[in-house]
């Protein structure tokens, strides 16, 4: 049996052509031994194969004899992955680990704290090595290292189970069930005025959690559809290819036999991995009337959300900077807020505007018996970058926040970065015609500061919303 990485064009490709086609046949591990949607205590794993069909024992904390696989795209750059594979390794205290975007195939091997590179190759090289290669990790190489008290086992992980807490259950014997799952979290970006930066929150957070391995379903809910072009839903340049107007959020919420989320998420082309879209539209503004008159369109959203609630791990919300009916909807449907303020006067008063509007929206939600809305905070965005106004200026606004409105302020601060805004205005030239290709940053830039503020941003939320340690 050979490899051939050019078979390979993306992480899932990469995943079973190289990892459950080739690799694990190739070095022992029969399909027999393989159990898919593993629960390891609180770690999900997609794929877990044993040498043996009795499950080990795992309570002790010298290194288990088993191998973490994780898959990436081809496209993707490993080095910047090999941080959470030490994680990884670390605290499930596994002896290997492999890295590979089906080009690059690397295995690691946990000494202490540490993790040391012991093996790499080119993929095209993988089937020429493969001795080599089966000589550190295949299933005769480790069944031969077992101990009674080592898993001789591969797991295969997605990058979402690097993000979830990763600590082993105390009990002596796990067993292999098939993981709860993580309850969906809806979240929605919400400020009253205009221009703070909700629709660039939206759209590189859901990249940043996506990159993470979460299944993210974005919601436009703002006529202006601002998110929707972020997003790379509006490629065409005439009214008659417009093939979003009858097919947007507006449908989800009017019908409520049909029009369900799955049959008008489109695939945003922003990031990777791809996101699910609800996309807005300009019509949305008149259709607004259609709606007020229907008492139940408030509901609708929550309803079609339940539906999927297995599907995604997030929900982001775009709104409209406004205190309309779709901004209601927004904060009837989510669990929780994220407010991008700039922090300028304007801004901080509008705060008051929030702040009732939330108390109206939190009294409808008792009322209808729905727990109320929980405040992640205002999130400090579009922020000068002089060092004097971060030192002098800032802290002062931020204490306002929490005194005068009574809003937590989260601790990540997104800074005013051209690079942002030069994403979103990104396009491709076809012959004469400037295409847009709005990109996130971590798709645009990803070694920018923006990126690693965005990254930190979405650990802080996924903290929050209790979907990682
Ligand atoms: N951190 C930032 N640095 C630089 N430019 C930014 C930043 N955040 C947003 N922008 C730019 O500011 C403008 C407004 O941002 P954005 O569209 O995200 O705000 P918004 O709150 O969604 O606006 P609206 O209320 O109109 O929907 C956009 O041109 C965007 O590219
Ligand atoms: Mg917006």
């Amino acid at each position: 049996m050979s490899f051939n990485p050019k078979l390979c064009r993306n992480e899932s490709e990469v995943e079973s052509k190289l990892i459950v086609q080739y690799l694990l046949p190739t070095l022992g591990y029969d399909a027999s031994k393989w159990h898919q949607e593993v629960a390891l205590g609180s770690i999900r794993l997609d794929f877990l194969a044993l040498t043996s069909q009795i499950f080990p024992k795992i309570s002790d904390s010298s290194p288990k004899i088993c191998v973490v696989i994780e898959a990436k795209h081809p496209k993707q750059n490993l080095n910047l992955h090999v941080r959470r594979l030490r994680r990884y390794l670390t605290k499930l205290q596994v002896m290997y680990g492999v890295l590979t975007n089906g080009k690059d195939f690397r295995i690691y091997q946990l000494v202490g704290e540490q993790i040391d590179l012991i093996f790499q190759c080119e993929g095209s090289e993988i089937a020429d090595k493969i001795e080599k290669i089966s000589d550190i990790i295949g299933r005769d190489k480790l069944a031969g290292l077992e101990t009674n008290k080592s898993i001789p086992a591969i797991a295969l992980t997605n990058a979402l189970t690097n993000q979830i807490d990763i600590t082993l259950p105390s009990s002596e014997n796990i067993s292999l069930t098939t993981p709860e799952s993580t309850t969906m979290k809806t979240i929605a970006i919400y400020h009253n005025k205009g221009g703070v930066g909700k629709t660039t929150t939206t759209i590189n957070l859901a990249a940043a959690m996506s990159r993470k391995g979460l299944k993210v379903l974005i919601i436009d809910l703002d006529s202006q559809a601002n998110t929707t072009f972020a997003a790379g839903l509006m490629k065409f340049d005439s009214e008659e290819d417009d093939t979003l107007k009858d097919s947007n959020i507006y449908n989800v919420v009017f019908y409520p036999k049909s029009n369900y989320i799955h049959e008008i998420a489109l695939k945003g082309s922003f990031t990777y991995p791809e996101v699910d879209v609800i996309p807005a539209h300009i019509n949305l503004i008149w259709q607004e009337a259609n709606l007020i008159d229907k008492e139940n369109s408030k509901f609708q959203l929550i309803k079609k959300l339940d539906l999927v609630k297995d599907d995604y791990d997030v929900v982001l919300i775009d709104t409209p900077p406004s205190l309309n009916l779709y901004a209601k909807i927004a904060l009837i449907a989510c669990d929780y807020l994220i407010i991008p303020s700039d922090l300028k006067p304007f801004a901080n008063e509008g705060l008051r505007n929030v702040r009732n509007f939330i108390e109206e929206i939190d009294e409808f939600r008792t009322f209808v018996n729905r727990s109320v809305i929980n405040v992640l905070g205002v999130l400090p965005s579009k922020i000068l970058t002089n060092a004097n106004y971060i030192k002098a200026t800032l802290p002062k606004q931020e204490k306002v926040v929490v005194e005068r409105y009574g809003f937590p302020v989260l601790e990540t601060r997104i800074f005013q970065r051209e690079d942002l805004s030069r994403a979103i205005d990104n396009f491709v030239m076809e012959g004469d015609h400037q295409i847009p290709d709005p990109k996130s940053i971590f798709d645009f830039k990803p070694d920018s500061m923006s990126a690693a503020e965005f990254e930190e941003l979405a650990n802080e939320v996924l903290q929050k919303i209790g979907l990682r340690s």
